[in-house]
């Protein structure tokens, strides 16, 4: 099958070579296309790969049809509607490591440029202006820098900033005093960062918690003549508060290569001579380019091959080993879940899942994710897939539990699943064994054992001489071929179940009749 893919952002040619290799592939690239040809269009392609300009809005993901993927070649979603995505069952993968480094000696670039006037000294010599008293600096040796989010950037930041010998004081909910004292520096309540550095640098991503995180009252703590860098989002330090903080002297200078809006040209910051400002270069390099479209378009590739993806943004990122122990299970998860819905044959409002054996120790998540994408296909067809399952399961109004349990009940892995509808629980598993692949071995309290695959007939009826017989002559009069049937019954005389696997779909018509036969207390047809 031939995917076609968008790449509305200019990416590095080198990086996305692995997508131009593939046969497969047919690539569309920077058509040019403003925000009404984008929504156009968009509904012709199964990948989309952006950098920072396009804005992946909901409107535009509601009309993208055969959207699979949203490749983010960079760090920062916030431009993509992540929401909508997971409601449209749209993975979104970014590359969070290719631009970590260019990132980081950016902001070292602002922050040496704040402290020596670079940029305005090579400004004034550009006009012919030789002036060496408005441009005397600082040293950054001995000073403090404040660090406002101690990740991936932040973290590189401090290394390099010890170089230059200043302390480092950071501020991160996730840091912790061992990693602190690995760096070499502080870790500090964000008032305390605020208040002691000399340098103030941000690196968290733009979220509603740290819109304007660095706002008026914020600059109020600060010293007076602190300098504020800002290479990670615009919309952290409010634009606004920094403009009156500098004008009233509070603040020396600022550095920023990230705005609220963007592009940004016009804004009463950029008439300010303490402002220093680079328009988004932070993952401008060669090497980051190249790296970030390497590694989405592997991702985007692994994904359209039907692989697991290694950096996905609105699903859980499993550690490749644990993903290598789990990926053989979800297809048993996806047959056990249409299995029991179609045994169930009603609307249900409840989902448990049991992991036991050795599942009980793996992560198991995305195998629930399976389970459930398997039993929501008989409400909602194709477009519930693994990005959505637990989404539309919810805003259907489905419980979904997992538990686990270390006892093997006479099997290594065991998938047990439970749904709960007016008529009551049905009960469904299965397990891998090995050589064999997925097996189903439990149909309420029966024990069967066959591959979840194809035509299946389950026959509840009382256990009595002649009705296998009967069964077999009905079926044979519908001109339907038994390939393998199962029973097992409660007690000699008791309820029994009959599991046969047949040629072809049981037509409503032949099930009504079958339905009819004496002993039989249920039909049901369960297409895999
Ligand atoms: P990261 O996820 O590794 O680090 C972000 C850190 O911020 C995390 O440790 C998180 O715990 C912390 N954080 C979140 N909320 C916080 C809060 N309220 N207060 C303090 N810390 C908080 O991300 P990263 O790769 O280091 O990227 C950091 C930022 O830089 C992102 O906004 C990213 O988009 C941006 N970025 C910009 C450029 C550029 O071109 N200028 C390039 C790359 C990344
Ligand atoms: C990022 O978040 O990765 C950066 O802003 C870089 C970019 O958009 O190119």
């Amino acid at each position: 099958m031939a995917y076609r893919v968008l790449i509305s952002d200019p990416l590095s040619e080198e990086g996305i070579k692995p997508l131009i290799e593939k046969e497969n592939i047919e690539i569309v690239r920077n058509p040019g296309w403003d925000e009404t040809a984008l929504l156009e269009n968009i509904d012709q392609f199964d990948a989309l790969l952006v950098r920072s300009q396009t804005q992946v809005t909901r409107p535009l993901l509601e009309k993208a049809a055969r959207l699979k993927i949203v490749g983010r070649a960079g760090v920062g979603v916030d431009n993509i509607d992540l929401d909508a995505a997971t409601e449209n069952g749209i993975i979104v993968v970014n590359a969070p490591n290719g631009n970590t480094n260019s990132a980081a000696e950016h902001t070292v670039a602002m922050i040496m440029a704040l402290s020596r006037n670079i940029p305005q000294a090579y400004h004034a010599l550009k006009q012919k202006q030789w002036d060496r008293k408005r441009f005397v600096g600082v040293e950054l040796k001995q000073k403090t820098l404040g660090v406002v989010g101690l990740g991936r950037i932040g973290a590189e930041v401090a290394k390099r900033a010890k170089g230059q010998r200043m302390s480092v004081i950071a501020y991160d909910p996730f840091l912790t005093d061992e990693k602190a004292d690995q760096l070499g520096i502080k870790r500090g309540t964000l008032e305390e960062v605020l208040r002691s550095g000399d340098f103030i640098t941000v690196h968290t991503p733009l979220l509603k918690e740290t819109k304007h995180l660095i706002n008026a009252q914020a600059f109020e703590l600060m010293k007076d003549g602190v300098q504020i860098v800002n290479c990670a989002r615009g919309g952290i330090i409010d634009e606004d508060a920094l403009y009156d903080a500098i004008v009233s002297g509070k603040v020396a200078g600022a550095a920023l290569d990230v705005f609220e809006q963007e592009p940004f040209t016009e804004h009463k910051l950029l008439t300010l001579p303490e402002v220093v400002a680079t328009p988004h270069l932070g993952a401008s390099t060669v090497e980051a380019q190249e790296i970030v479209a390497i590694d989405v378009s592997h991702d985007v590739i692994r994904f359209l091959e039907g692989k697991a993806v290694r950096h996905p943004v609105n699903l859980p990122s499993i550690p490749s080993e644990s993903m290598h122990q789990i990926e053989p299970y979800f297809y048993l998860a996806e047959k056990l879940g249409t299995f029991i819905i179609d045994l169930a044959n009603e609307v249900i409002q409840d989902i448990r899942i049991t992991y036991s054996g050795e599942l009980s120790e793996m992560e198991t998540g995305p195998v629930t994710r399976s389970a459930v994408k398997g039993i929501l296909k008989r409400y909602l067809g194709s477009r519930v897939n693994d990005v959505n399952a637990l989404f539309l399961a919810d805003r259907k109004g489905l419980t979904v539990s997992e538990s686990r349990t270390s006892a093997q009940k006479g099997f290594t892995n065991l998938i047990t699943i439970e749904v709960t509808g007016p008529s009551g629980t049905r009960k469904v598993a299965g397990t891998l064994l090995n050589g064999l692949g997925a097996r189903l071995v439990r149909v309420d309290e029966y024990r069967v054992d066959t591959t979840p695959e194809g035509h299946m007939v389950v026959i509840q009826h009382i256990d009595q001489p002649g009705v296998i017989g009967r069964m077999g002559s009905a079926f044979a009069q519908h001109d339907i071929n038994i390939a393998t049937m199962q029973v097992d019954r409660s007690g000699v005389g008791g309820n029994a179940i009959m599991l046969l696997t047949i040629d072809r779909h049981l037509e409503d018509e032949a099930l009504a009749e079958i339905a009819l036969l004496d002993e039989i207390k249920s039909v049901t047809a369960i297409d895999l």
